[in-house]
């Protein structure tokens, strides 16, 4: 089992206006992905960036770029995406009329693949496609906007979501890292860690502090009292 942690920040908070320099702070700062939220005005309420501004700050980090699409149908940005430098795809099923075809279009285009499960999305859709997984996304708070807060029942969702992973990874050796998008704080993070995550993305609360290295500091030694002593 993968044990290395992975912090994303996600630039929906950051300062539009300079993003080139927001995503080299943060991961001069110490992060390890950038997480790019696309928004369309169909599947959620807000809209957001596309494929240019994924291109544009593509040069500015070699960093991960891990593409959340938020969008309605999926299948047409996949390819634009890949080409604009996303290293990671992620939809919600949802929003995919046909999600095995779209998960290995990811991968097609060399990017890994992950689906996206809203808070009230049961975590079925895994049941048949693992194999074309690369990590699973899971919304702790409704997606739409940063700034929320972090919904309780999905430390329920990340344990359920934890136990799949790991025995597909008993019975297969394959990884799937398990991600959580939404309320993340240096406060619950630990309690996040210890329900089975092992990558966070945290949006206000990294580019809402005035110190992104304190921060991103204070998160990682938050994950690694929750685990001190567990398995993981
Ligand atoms: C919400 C987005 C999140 C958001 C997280 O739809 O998917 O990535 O930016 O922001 P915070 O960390 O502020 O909840
Ligand atoms: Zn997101």
């Amino acid at each position: 089992m993968d044990s290395s942690f992975r912090i994303a920040p996600s630039i929906l908070s950051a300062d539009f206006a300079r993003l080139g320099e927001e995503v080299r702070a943060v991961i001069d700062a110490g992060a390890d992905w950038i997480h790019f939220d696309v928004m369309d005005n169909h599947y959620v309420p807000n809209l957001t960036i596309g494929p240019l501004v994924c291109e544009a700050i593509r040069p500015h980090v070699t960093a991960p770029i891990d593409v959340h699409l938020m969008v309605e149908p999926v299948d047409g940005l996949v390819p634009l995406f890949a080409k604009a430098g996303a290293n990671l795809i992620t939809f919600h099923p949802e929003a995919s009329r046909h999600v095995d075809r779209t998960l290995a279009m990811i991968r097609d285009q060399g990017c890994k693949a992950g689906l996206v499960f809203n808070p009230a999305t049961p975590l079925d859709h895994l049941m048949h496609v693992m194999d074309k997984i690369d990590l699973v996304l899971l919304m702790s708070v409704n997606p739409g906007f940063g700034g929320q807060g972090f919904i309780p029942q999905s430390l329920k969702k990340l344990k359920a979501a934890r136990a799949l992973i790991d025995s597909w990874h008993r019975d297969t050796g394959k990884t799937v890292l398990l991600e959580i998008d939404g309320g993340v704080k240096v406060d619950n993070i630990g309690a996040i860690a210890a329900a089975g995550a092992d990558t966070f993305v945290a949006g206000s609360a990294i580019f809402g502090s005035k110190d992104y290295q304190a921060t991103i500091s204070a998160m990682r030694r938050e994950i690694a009292a929750a685990m001190s002593g567990t398995a993981r």
